[in-house]
């Protein structure tokens, strides 16, 4: 068995007084792929943004529990320290900037890894994305919404990071553009990168991850290994 990179228990989560996550457990292993499937609204975002460190009381919302990097505690943390430990975060919405060319986007984003590797250089991201390396002089805002989400998850790995956060990547996308973001998922594990991602996808969820966890209002209602999960238990959830 793999260790255990990234670890959260009995975390609870807070926009004000309002608690959207109860008693959350979930392990990600070293070099491994999870998943996070949920409806709109049952609290996937908020669990990555308690996990960097983006719920605190500038913005009247906390964490409590334990959020563990590598056994370090992560909880009480601020962003820009949980991002240097090695985690790196793609929120929702392909946040580029649009004025910026896709090589600027890449070059900004550059950034050292742990113990200042830097794995992830711009000509090997390239390498893995194609499409942007002939896009590369092209201003962000014309770039296709496919392309933009490429470039998103290419502005992570420019992080050099051991941990991808990967949050609703394949929303709003044409199926063939979500089978390639998922070969390039399967290169990223390929080359150890550990990933964990939220879908509503539960394909692309299942073609890229081993393990899967279901959350329902704020809750985890089910972890299992992806390939062993019995397609009811998706159904039941999930509504398909
Ligand atoms: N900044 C916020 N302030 C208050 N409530 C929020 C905030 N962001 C999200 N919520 C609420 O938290 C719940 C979970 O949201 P979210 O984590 O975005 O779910 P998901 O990513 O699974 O769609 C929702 O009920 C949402 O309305
Ligand atoms: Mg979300």
């Amino acid at each position: 068995m793999a260790q255990t990179i990234l670890e959260l228990r009995n975390v609870n989560s807070f926009y004000g007084e309002s608690q959207i996550l109860f008693d959350l457990n979930l392990q990600v292993p070293e070099a491994g792929s999870v998943c996070i499937l949920g409806r709109n609204g049952v609290g996937k975002s908020t669990t990555m943004k308690s996990i960097m460190g983006l719920l605190n009381p500038k913005n009247r919302s906390r964490v409590t529990g334990s959020i563990q990097y590598k056994g370090k505690e992560l909880v009480g943390a601020p962003s820009y320290q949980v991002a240097r430990t090695g985690i790196a975060y793609v929120p929702q919405g392909r946040h580029i900037f649009p004025t910026l060319t896709t090589k600027e986007n890449l070059l900004i984003a550059e950034r050292r890894g742990e113990g200042g590797q830097q794995e992830w250089t711009i000509e090997r991201i390239y390498d893995l994305f194609p499409s942007l390396k002939a896009r590369e002089n092209f201003k962000g805002g014309r770039l296709s919404g496919g392309e933009q989400q490429m470039l998103t998850v290419a502005r992570g790995l420019m992080q050099n990071p051991r941990v991808l956060l990967l949050d609703e990547i394949t929303e709003g996308l044409a199926p063939i553009v979500v089978d390639e973001l998922g070969e390039i998922i399967n290169r990223l594990r390929e080359n150890n990168v550990t990933i964990l991602l939220a879908e509503q996808n539960v394909n692309f969820a299942l073609a890229v991850s081993s393990q899967c966890y279901i959350m329902e209002k704020g809750s985890i209602v089910y972890h299992g290994s992806t390939k062993d999960t019995p397609k009811e238990v998706f159904a039941q959830y999930l509504g398909l």
